[in-house]
C-alpha cells in the first residue's frame, strides 16, 4: 500500500512537471508575442505622425505652417500618451508638448529609425525626423509614444498568468495523484489476492480488471501462472500420496513376518526360513523402488546429471542382450541390428532404458513367447524396438502406463514384481535426451516399444 501510494504520487509528479513545463512555455510566447505587438503598433504611430508633421511643414504652398505654429502638433493636444517635439535646422527647439517628460533623448539622433528605450523611469518607442527640403534640413521633429500603460498591462498579464499558472500546476498534481490512484488501484486488488493465495490453498485467483490492459494482461499471466503451479503441486502431492501408499504394502507384510517369527518361528525352523526369505523379498523390491523414486525425484527436482559421451552401439546391445537371456528363461530372445552404429548420450541411462523396456517384455509374455530387440539407425537418428508376443496392454490404456505407479492389472502388479514407475523412468530418460517413445500394442497378440534417439554427435565439437 505504501508503495503504491509512492508510485501515484511519482506518476502525478511527472505529470505536473511536464504540464508545468508547457504551460510556462505557452505563456512566455503569449507575453512575448503581445508585447512584439505592442511595440510594432507604437512604432506606426509614431510613423504615421511624424510624416503628418512633416507634410505640414513641407507641404503643398497654402497648407504651410510655421515651425511654431500651435496647430503642427495637433495629434500631441488629442492624445496624452503622444509627445511631439519641433526644432529648427540648429537643433534648438521651437515648439513641443509637455504631455510627459522626454528632454533627455537628444532630437538629432539615431535620425529616421522608429526605436524602443527603457530604463531612467522612460518607457518610450521613439522616432526622430529630419524634414528637408530642397535639399536643406528644415527642420528636426521627435515624435514618441508613452508605453507606460502598455507596461503596466502586460505586468499585470504576467502576475495573472502565473497565478493562472500556479493554479493549473497545483491542480493536475492533485488531479495527477487522483488518476493514477484509480488506475493502480488494480494493483492494489492484486496484491491483495496475492497475499490471499498462500492462506486459501491454490485455488484462489486473481480477479481480472474488464479492460484489455497491461493490467489485465498482468493478472490473466498470474492467474496462468497459478493453474500450472497448481497441476504441478497436485501431480506432486499425489505422487507422494502413491510412494507412501506402495511402501505401505512391502512394510505391513514384513511386520506380519516378524509376529509370525515371534510366536512360532523361535520353534519352527520351517517357519523361521520362510519368514526370513519374505522378508528378503521385500526388503529387496522395496530397495529397488526407493532407488526408481530417488531417480524420478532427481529428475524433477532437475538434479539428475547427465553424463553423456559417445559410446558403440554394438556393445551395448552385448551387454544388455546377455543380461536380458539370462532373465529370460523360457522365452525366445533374440537380438538384431545394423552394426557399426554410434550414439552420443549418457550410456548408464539408455542402458537402464532399454533394460527396463525388456524387463517389462519378459514379464509379460508368458514362458515359451517370442521377445526381440532390434537396433537401426540413419544419419540422424538411432530406433530401438522392443517386440513380445506378450499379453499386449489394452488401447485406452497404452497412455496412462507412462504414468508414475500405474499398471494395466493392479491385482497382477505383486505377482509381477513390479512397482508401475519403469516406464515412467523410461519417458523421463528417452525426454532429457530429446528422443520419442511409441507403443504399438494389441491385447493377446503382444507389444512393440519404438524409441527414437537423436544422434547429436555433433555436439561433442
Ligand atoms: N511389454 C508389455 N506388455 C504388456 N504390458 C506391459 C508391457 N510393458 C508395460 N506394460 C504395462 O504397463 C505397466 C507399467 O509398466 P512399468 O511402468 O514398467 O511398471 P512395472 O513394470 O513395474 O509394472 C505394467 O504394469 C503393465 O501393465
Ligand atoms: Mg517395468
Amino acid at each position: 500500500m505504501v508503495k503504491l501510494t509512492k508510485l501515484s504520487w511519482k506518476l502525478a509528479f511527472q505529470y505536473a512537471l511536464v504540464f508545468a513545463a508547457v504551460l510556462i512555455a505557452l505563456n512566455a510566447s503569449v507575453l512575448y508575442g503581445v508585447k512584439f505587438f505592442l511595440i510594432y503598433q507604437a512604432e506606426q504611430k509614431v510613423d504615421s505622425v511624424s510624416r503628418a508633421v512633416e507634410q505640414r511643414i513641407i507641404g503643398p504652398n497654402s497648407e504651410q505652417m510655421t515651425l511654431g505654429d500651435p496647430e503642427l502638433i495637433n495629434e500631441a493636444k488629442s492624445d496624452n500618451t503622444l509627445n511631439i517635439k519641433v526644432a529648427g535646422p540648429s537643433g534648438k527647439i521651437v515648439n513641443g508638448s509637455a504631455n510627459f517628460n522626454t528632454l533627455s533623448v537628444p532630437m538629432i539622433d539615431n535620425i529616421n529609425t522608429a526605436r524602443k528605450i527603457e530604463g531612467r523611469g522612460l518607457n518610450l518607442v521613439i522616432k526622430n525626423t529630419a524634414v528637408i527640403d530642397g535639399g536643406k534640413v528644415r527642420a528636426y521633429v521627435q515624435v514618441s509614444q508613452n508605453m507606460e500603460k502598455e507596461y503596466t498591462f502586460l505586468k499585470i498579464l504576467l502576475i495573472l498568468l502565473a497565478i493562472a499558472d500556479t493554479f493549473g500546476i497545483l491542480f493536475s498534481l492533485f488531479a495527477g495523484y487522483l488518476l493514477s490512484r484509480k488506475m493502480l488501484r488494480p494493483i492494489d486488488k492484486m496484491t491483495k489476492a496475492a497475499n490471499a493465495i498462500g492462506l486459501s490453498g491454490l485455488s484462489a485467483r486473481i480477479e481480472v480488471p474488464p479492460a484489455d490492459d497491461e493490467l489485465s494482461r498482468l493478472a490473466k499471466t498470474f492467474n496462468e501462472m497459478l493453474d500450472r503451479i497448481k497441476i504441478v503441486f497436485e501431480k506432486q502431492g499425489r505422487f507422494v500420496a502413491d510412494a507412501s501408499h506402495e511402501l505401505r504394502t512391502p512394510v505391513s507384510i514384513i511386520q506380519g513376518y516378524i509376529g509370525i517369527m515371534d510366536r512360532w518361528g523361535k520353534q519352527d525352523e520351517k517357519v523361521l526360513q520362510e519368514s526370513i526369505d519374505a522378508i528378503k523379498k521385500e526388503t529387496l523390491s522395496m530397495t529397488i523402488m526407493i532407488k526408481k523414486l530417488l531417480f524420478l525425484a532427481r529428475g524433477d527436482n532437475g538434479s539428475q546429471v547427465l553424463q553423456k559421451a559417445t559410446f558403440s552401439i554394438d556393445e551395448l546391445m552385448e551387454e544388455v542382450s546377455l543380461e536380458s537371456s539370462m532373465l529370460a528363461s523360457g522365452h525366445h530372445f533374440s537380438f538384431q541390428g545394423s552394426p557399426g552404429l554410434e550414439l552420443f548420450a549418457d550410456r548408464r541411462m539408455i542402458k537402464q532404458m532399454l533394460r527396463a523396456l525388456l524387463n517389462n517384455s519378459i514379464k509379460f509374455t508368458p514362458k515359451g513367447g517370442r521377445v526381440t530387440l532390434l537396433y537401426t539407425g540413419n544419419e540422424n537418428n538411432i530406433v530401438f524396438s522392443i517386440l513380445d508376443t506378450g499379453i499386449g496392454i489394452p488401447e485406452e490404456e497404452q497412455v496412462q502406463i507412462f504414468e508414475r505407479f500405474y499398471r494395466v492389472d493392479k491385482a497382477r502388479a505383486r505377482e509381477t514384481g513390479g512397482s508401475g514407475l519403469g516406464l515412467s523412468i523410461v519417458k523421463w530418460i528417452v525426454d532429457v535426451h530429446e528422443g520419442e517413445i511409441s507403443i504399438v500394442s494389441s491385447v493377446e497378440n503382444g507389444t512393440s516399444v519404438a524409441v527414437t534417439l537423436p544422434k547429436l554427435l555433433e555436439l561433442q565439437l
